[in-house]
């Protein structure tokens, strides 16, 4: 398997494949006790379920601004309101995600075989350039391209037009990398490759007859397994 000669633009979703939104349920759980973990749950679908509609109504609202909705949706379902104070702590947690553990030399691994990388986010990007800072990962990365600038967000397929056109590559060289199998249906429905970051054994892949290109469990799997698909 030689791979070397072959590069590509890879885009890396940001919230659930480089950084872990629900690690939330730990400073949660000072301030909610046992329903931390399905507040942390319940506030990233939301956060998403926001971000899609809002996409589709075309009353586009940034990505900060859907956290920040779906926060206090999240209080008011759980029953759990929240002094102004440790709602501004929670916002701030968002910016200091933890990396996964793998995230940084697998990166460096990629970037030695001579692949650009890129985050690729619905996140705000001075917000995900904060966010990946903080995780030490942003030096890593080649840039940071952010749905922000098209005023809408995945899986609209703009988006991932985008993304090929930032990297200068056509769709088809230019790979984006998720853990969300809706991210990876969307970037496919756009022409790209995408990879499914399997983080979760019990995961499941919509059966919406697209299929991934490549599935690993961890970025750590790419360096080896993208050339072996790639050619
Ligand atoms: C991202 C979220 C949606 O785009 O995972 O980073």
């Amino acid at each position: 398997m030689d791979h070397a000669d072959k590069t590509y633009a890879l885009g890396f979703d940001v919230y659930g494949t480089l950084v872990d939104p629900l690690a939330l349920a730990e400073p949660l759980e000072a301030l909610v006790g046992e329903q931390a973990a399905p507040f942390a749950g319940l506030w990233r679908a939301k956060q998403l379920e926001f971000s899609f509609r809002r996409g589709l109504m075309r009353r586009y609202v940034d990505f900060d601004v859907c956290t920040w909705q779906a926060l206090r949706y999240t209080q008011q379902a759980l029953g759990c309101q929240l002094p102004e104070s440790d709602q501004a702590r929670l916002m701030d947690a968002y910016l200091r995600l933890p990396v996964f553990a793998e995230v940084v030399a697998s990166l460096k691994a990629l970037k030695s075989q001579g692949h650009r990388l890129m985050a690729f986010s619905n996140g705000v990007e001075a917000s995900i350039r904060a966010l990946l800072t903080n995780a030490g990962v942003l030096p890593h990365l080649e840039d940071v391209v952010s749905v922000d600038d098209l005023r809408t967000f995945k899986p609209d397929p703009a988006v991932y037009a985008y993304l090929a056109q930032r990297t200068g590559r056509p769709p088809g060289e230019t790979w984006l990398i998720s853990s969300n199998g809706w991210d990876v249906i969307g970037a496919k429905a756009a022409g790209l490759r995408a990879v499914w970051v399997k983080r979760q054994p019990e995961a499941v892949f919509d059966p919406w007859d697209v299929e991934p290109d490549l599935i690993v469990s961890q970025l750590d799997e790419l360096p080896l397994r993208f050339g072996r698909v790639a050619d």
